[in-house]
């Protein structure tokens, strides 16, 4: 099958990725950083970014479901893997691939706000503002996208395409294929 073609090159990602590290260092100089990503789709960008963050930090996991196996969030969004340590008067960053809706990041920003962090800001690799629902207070924002269906680089069409090393617009008639 060919593969989809980019819509973000690898070399335009990185060097926003080195960017957006160097913002997030230079705003918590000093302090040590508790970076959680939000499974399973921030994976590959959480690798790279925290990478590009040059301070002490701690690494943890959310996992959340809203979509099934829809193709279309339900905006019913649940926990399905919880951190393994608490937040509590912690420097927090929440790193998300994606904001389409924005179910998902409104639900755990106030999920995370009751477990009382010392501050709390959001990394977002990519927005579709045509699409959202819900406020969602980005400070830290890689792209934003006009509403196209993308893939890889840790995002995925029925679980397929997340090791893409680039981000590509996927046709509708590939979205179905096996
Ligand atoms: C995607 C993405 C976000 C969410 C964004 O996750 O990673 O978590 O959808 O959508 P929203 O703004 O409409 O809530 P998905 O549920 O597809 O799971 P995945 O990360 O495991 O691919």
């Amino acid at each position: 099958m060919k593969k989809p073609t980019p819509f973000l090159t690898e070399r335009q990602i990185a060097k926003r990725v080195k960017e957006l590290g160097e913002t997030i260092a230079r705003d918590h100089k000093g302090k040590g950083l508790a970076c959680i990503g939000v499974l399973k789709g921030s994976f590959v960008f959480f690798a790279d970014l925290i990478r590009n963050i040059d301070l002490p930090v701690t690494v943890d996991f959310l996992g959340t479901t809203s979509y099934g196996q829809q193709t279309r969030s339900s905006g019913d969004v649940k926990i399905t893997l919880d951190l393994s340590v608490p937040i509590t008067g912690k420097h927090v960053l929440l790193v998300e691939d994606i904001v389409d809706t924005g179910h998902t990041l409104h639900y755990l920003l106030e999920n995370l706000r009751l477990r009382k962090p010392a501050s709390l800001r959001l990394c977002v690799l990519l927005l579709k503002p045509g699409k959202l629902l819900k406020p969602v207070p980005i400070d830290y924002l890689g792209f934003t996208i006009d509403d196209r269906f993308v893939v890889g680089y840790g995002l995925d069409a029925r679980e397929r395409y997340r090791n893409l090393p680039y981000i590509a617009e996927l046709p509708e008639s590939a979205r179905e294929e096996e």
